[in-house]
């Protein structure tokens, strides 16, 4: 992760490396059994050069713990590893240019499960997942057994936690769909003890 994280603070393949402070690479354990991917850093990560740190962050910070998680033993981080100016969307040639790096960090940290935060990186991962991709208000919450990068891996896609910020009717959701997380790592570690 060291050498991964050395390449992405060096890489220049996309425009956004132009406008960038700090690239955002990514924190977290290693070992993470819970791994989340949100879309791309933005004003405060850029500035300090770690993801979700802003008011997003904070209310990820809960329901991490509502989870019955804590941050410190997941792993967080995002499709692009610069921002984009205005925290525009993504665009594809980006996703393409930077993404690889996020296919190495799964294939480093070999998750149990990926929770795809919005739907950029719930379109990117189902995608690798090869299925099919619908809204992410009809999909959010539903769990996914599935194959990414060779991995067999749990997939649950859920709102972006900015969009909370907007709209409380998606902070309901979103506590609902980490209910479903909450309830999915305590069957790994029920099947760990078995
Ligand atoms: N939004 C994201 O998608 N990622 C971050 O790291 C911060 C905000
Ligand atoms: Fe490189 Fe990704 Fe940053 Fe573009 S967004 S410069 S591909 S690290």
């Amino acid at each position: 992760m060291e050498g991964l994280a050395a390449h992405v603070r060096a890489c220049r393949k996309c425009g956004l490396s132009a406008h960038r402070r700090n690239p955002v690479v990514g924190e977290g354990s290693l070992d993470a059994t819970v791994m989340f991917i949100g879309e791309a850093p933005g004003f405060w990560e850029d500035v300090k050069g770690r993801p979700f740190v802003g008011a997003a962050g904070k209310l990820l910070d809960r329901l991490i713990s509502s989870a019955g998680l804590s941050r410190s033993k997941v792993y967080i981080g995002n499709i692009l590893k610069c921002r984009p100016p205005e925290n525009r969307d993504p665009r594809p040639d980006e996703v393409e240019a930077c993404a690889h790096y996020l296919d190495r960090q799964i294939e480093i940290i070999r998750p149990k499960i990926i929770v795809t935060l919005g739907r950029h990186s719930t379109n990117y991962i189902l995608f690798k997942a090869g299925l099919s991709v619908e809204g992410i208000s009809k999909l959010h919450g539903r769990v996914y057994e599935a194959n990414v990068l060779g991995l067999p891996v749990v997939i649950m896609p859920t709102y972006h936690p900015a969009a909370a910020l907007y709209n409380v009717k998606f902070q309901g959701e979103l506590e609902r769909d980490f209910d479903v997380l909450r309830s999915e790592v305590e069957k790994l570690s029920l099947k760990k003890e078995a």
